[in-house]
């Protein structure tokens, strides 16, 4: 049974823009894939703390010298990191907020970035740990910022490189403040791509 991770992250949770995109695209990944099983982390509001030096270093320490804080920590960096290992597709629905990603999927990925689990460095450089997966990012904008301006592909690349997920698709649906017509060609465009992005020679390119 295969297994499709759905990390949203709007501020209006599943009513977002970007999860609504995503959602579309999990309904299609399931009609591919009968009796497969999604999971659903929703990042919104504070239901990722932002890390600590406390909660950071509870990631490095061993677990007899943890605090019970230090070990309800590490065992809920666990479980989002088991979220990912046990995904064989993981779709992100990413808004942009204030120039950047949402600040709390910067704090679900201070949570799953952990030295000797998900990544690690040897001789040659950083290995990430999380291999074999295939990701889908859906981008909403209200303005228009593909090229240099896109701070948002770049970062998620490297982020999701570093813990080793490196077949990454974006998806961007742009302009959505620029009235109904930018908006629904856009939003049309995006919606239209999905099904391309499961067929199977997608898969293999
Ligand atoms: C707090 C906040 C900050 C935003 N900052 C930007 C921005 O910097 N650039 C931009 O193009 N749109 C910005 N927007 C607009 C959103 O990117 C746009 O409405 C997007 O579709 C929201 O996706 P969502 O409905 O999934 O949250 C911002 C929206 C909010 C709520």
């Amino acid at each position: 049974m295969k297994t499709l991770l759905k990390i949203q992250t709007s501020l209006f949770g599943s009513q977002g823009q970007s999860s609504q995109l995503a959602d579309r695209f999990v309904a299609t990944w399931l009609a591919k894939n009968p009796g497969g099983r999604v999971i659903t982390r929703d990042v919104s509001g504070d239901s990722i703390p932002h890390l600590t030096a406390e909660r950071f270093q509870s990631f490095s320490s061993s677990a007899d010298d943890r605090t019970p804080a230090q070990q309800a920590a590490v065992d809920f960096s666990d479980v989002l990191i088991d979220e990912l290992r046990s995904a064989d597709a993981i779709v992100f629905a990413v808004p942009m907020y204030n120039f950047s990603v949402p600040s709390t999927l910067r704090a679900y990925f201070d949570h799953v970035a952990r030295a000797g689990v998900t990544f690690r460095y040897n001789a040659t450089g950083p290995e990430g740990l999380i291999k074999g997966k295939r990701a889908y990012v859906f981008i909403t904008r209200a303005g228009i910022y593909s090229g240099e301006a896109d701070t948002q592909t770049p970062y998620l690349k490297q982020f999701l490189g570093f813990i080793g997920i490196t077949d990454v698709e974006f998806v961007y649906a742009e302009g959505l403040a620029y009235g109904d017509e930018v908006r629904e060609k856009s939003l049309g465009a995006a919606r239209e791509s999905i099904s391309n992005l499961l067929e199977p020679q997608a898969i293999a390119a």
